[in-house]
């Protein structure tokens, strides 16, 4: 199965010359990449004038409803309406600026019911060590409450422990150890949820201060199909040999 790295830049760069110098360097890199799913999750503003084609493009976030009066949202027609093909839902970063478990739900739901392919974000905000997070059973439960299992097939799962995100003060990656033990955890909650051969198949990425040191470690856990990259993917040096690792995995 080919890895799949998504950029996430979250809210970089500052003006769409820079946010297509920087796509540039990512599809100069995915033409030799084939055996990588590339994907760049730009704001809103760029979207528009970045092409995807070999890197897919991807929003970070989508709201519930589709249109009508809701100043400042973007909605799942408008993504689809843009060939986007994925959105990040759940990021901690929105979660943090209030998104519940129920407004991610009624996102994704939103997302899938327009075709879209949903990232799910989930991880805990402490590190409990010998503890299973419960944070992330919940996050996974309610995220996708009421989505039946034809669904399966167009979420992916990004296990972003909060205390490993790069701009968490005191950031520290996670360990392939603490990993391959969460990926088993999340493979048993989506079993619980749609079965057996949906958790198999479900890929579940990681995010966490990924670079080019510790990529390869992430990228062999067993359970693990990628990464969702954030600082790193700003650095155009740093995400090529990120993708250089995950092509020979
Ligand atoms: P990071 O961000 O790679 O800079 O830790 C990952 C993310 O928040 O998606």
């Amino acid at each position: 199965m080919k890895k799949i790295i998504i950029a996430n830049w979250k809210m970089n760069p500052t003006n769409a010359k820079e946010a297509k110098r920087l796509f540039e360097s990512v599809r100069r890199v995915a033409r030799k990449a084939k055996k990588v799913e590339l994907m760049v999750a730009a704001p809103f503003v760029f979207l528009p004038v970045l092409k995807s084609g070999v890197v897919k493009l991807a929003a970070q976030d989508v709201f519930l409803k589709d249109t009508g009066p809701w100043t400042g949202e973007i909605s799942a027609s408008m993504l689809k309406a843009l060939k986007i093909s994925h959105v990040i839902v759940g990021h901690s970063e929105r979660r943090e600026l209030g998104d519940s478990d129920e407004l991610i739900n009624k996102k994704i739901k939103s997302a899938l019911s327009k075709g879209l392919k949903v990232v799910l974000c989930v991880g805990e905000k402490v590190r409990e060590p010998e503890a299973v997070p419960e944070m992330v059973r919940r996050e996974i439960k309610e995220g996708l409450k009421g989505i039946t299992k034809k669904f399966s097939s167009r979420v992916l799962i990004a296990y972003e422990p909060v205390w490993a995100i790069s701009t968490t003060k005191g950031a520290r990656p996670d360990n392939p150890q603490n990993l391959f033990e969460m990926g088993i955890f999340i493979k048993r909650v989506l079993l619980d949820i749609w079965g057996r051969n949906a958790a198999m198949r479900m890929p579940i990425l990681y995010g966490g201060s990924v670079n080019s040191k510790n990529a390869e470690s992430f990228l062999k856990v067993e359970c693990i199909s990628g990464a969702l990259v954030g600082g790193a993917s700003l650095k155009p040096d740093e995400f090529w040999k990120i993708i250089e690792i995950a092509k020979r995995i």
